[in-house]
């Protein structure tokens, strides 16, 4: 079976992806330092316990597993924390991105996934398709530029083929429940509106309700995490047919504003979300909203779990299995 090594395979994203990976023919090797990832959230293949930024012990992993893709996920990915310690996201996301691709070129391992994001984006009103302008307005979203530039440059350069996937909004957990979203450390929108439901004395805050958009809070594009799963499988299999580097948006194109996804959370659980609003964050764009069409007419991909009720049920279900194991 092909080998994909996966960095930041203990994380939320990536080990869903490592899951659909194993499912579907490949043998996977994770590659994390467990810096914001979960020992028992490595399921489906050994862990590489190693930095990224040590450009030394990823030559060691990719020469002894001789992967025939990476998958990158490892990064950290709060817009608030990126804005007070921009130097953290630079060191992780740029140099340890850099480290990744002169590893992989110095190995000869030339297929790569990237976990981009609508961050890279910036402020815009309609629907955000491959060639809208990238303006990001924090540093979480000129680090993942940053990566995206690297990408085609060690493409144009190397040979390097990669596919840059831009999610929107990763949300729910795997259906199985065998593995979910732990992000203590900047924890999301959703996870909180579910807390706001499920304990007694947590209050959801709502941060704005002057946007410009239609009930005033921001709105977001959440895309289920196992269909971003499959448009990873699907993106391997792009890379396997010999073709080139390409970017795709990956989102449902329906947004759901922040009240919305409270009041889904209360027909979902039939409890009530305790809430109240709070002032806008810092680099907090109104409404971010993908056009899936690119992914959908080039691999295939189309969001099959992506509906907010799903969204909510799975992520609901997981926060009680996790409340139970605490
Ligand atoms: N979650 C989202 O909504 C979202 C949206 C857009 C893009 N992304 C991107 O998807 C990827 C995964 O995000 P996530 O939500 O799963 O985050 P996560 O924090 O759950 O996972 C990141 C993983 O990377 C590991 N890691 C961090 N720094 C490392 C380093 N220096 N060396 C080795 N491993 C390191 C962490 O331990 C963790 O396991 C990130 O690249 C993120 O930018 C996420």
């Amino acid at each position: 079976m092909p080998t994909v090594l996966v960095t930041g395979g203990a994380g939320y994203v990536g080990s869903h992806c490592c899951k659909a990976f194993a499912r579907n023919g490949w043998d996977v090797v994770i590659y994390d330092n467990l810096s914001r990832g979960w020992r028992d959230l490595v399921r489906w293949g050994p862990l590489i316990e190693g930095d990224l930024n040590d450009t030394e012990a990823l030559k060691r992993a990719l020469s002894e597993t001789k992967p025939q893709a990476v998958a990158h996920f490892a990064a950290f990915a709060s817009v608030g924390e990126s804005i007070h310690k921009p130097e953290l996201y630079y060191h992780i996301n740029v140099a340890g991105t850099l480290s990744l691709l002169e590893a992989m070129r110095l190995t000869g391992v030339g297929q790569l996934l990237f976990s981009s994001s609508c961050a890279t984006f910036g402020i815009h009103d309609a629907p955000i398709v491959e060639a809208t302008p990238q303006n990001p307005i924090n540093p979480y979203g000129a680090s993942k530029l940053f990566g995206e530039r690297m990408i085609r440059d060690f493409s144009a350069a190397y040979g390097l083929r990669a596919v840059i996937l831009r999610y929107f909004n990763a949300a729910g957990a795997d259906a199985e429940l065998e593995t979910g979203e732990r992000n203590f450390h900047d924890p999301r929108v959703i996870p909180q509106a579910i807390r706001g439901a499920m304990e007694g004395g947590f209050t959801f805050t709502i941060n704005g309700r002057d946007f410009d958009t239609r009930d005033g809070t921001a709105v977001r594009d959440y895309v289920h995490v196992t269909d971003l799963a499959d448009a990873h499988l699907r993106a391997l299999g792009w890379l396997g047919q010999g073709k080139p580097t390409e970017a795709f948006n990956l989102g449902t194109g329906a947004g759901a504003s922040i009240l919305e996804l409270a009041n889904a959370v209360e027909k979902v659980s039939g409890r009530k979300v305790e809430r109240k609003f709070g002032p806008r964050r810092e680099g907090d764009p109104p409404s971010l909203v993908a056009n899936p069409e690119k992914a959908e007419r080039l691999l295939g991909w189309k969001p099959a779990h992506s509906d907010i009720e799903n969204i909510i049920r799975t992520a609901w279900a997981w926060a009680e299995q996790e409340r139970a194991r605490a």
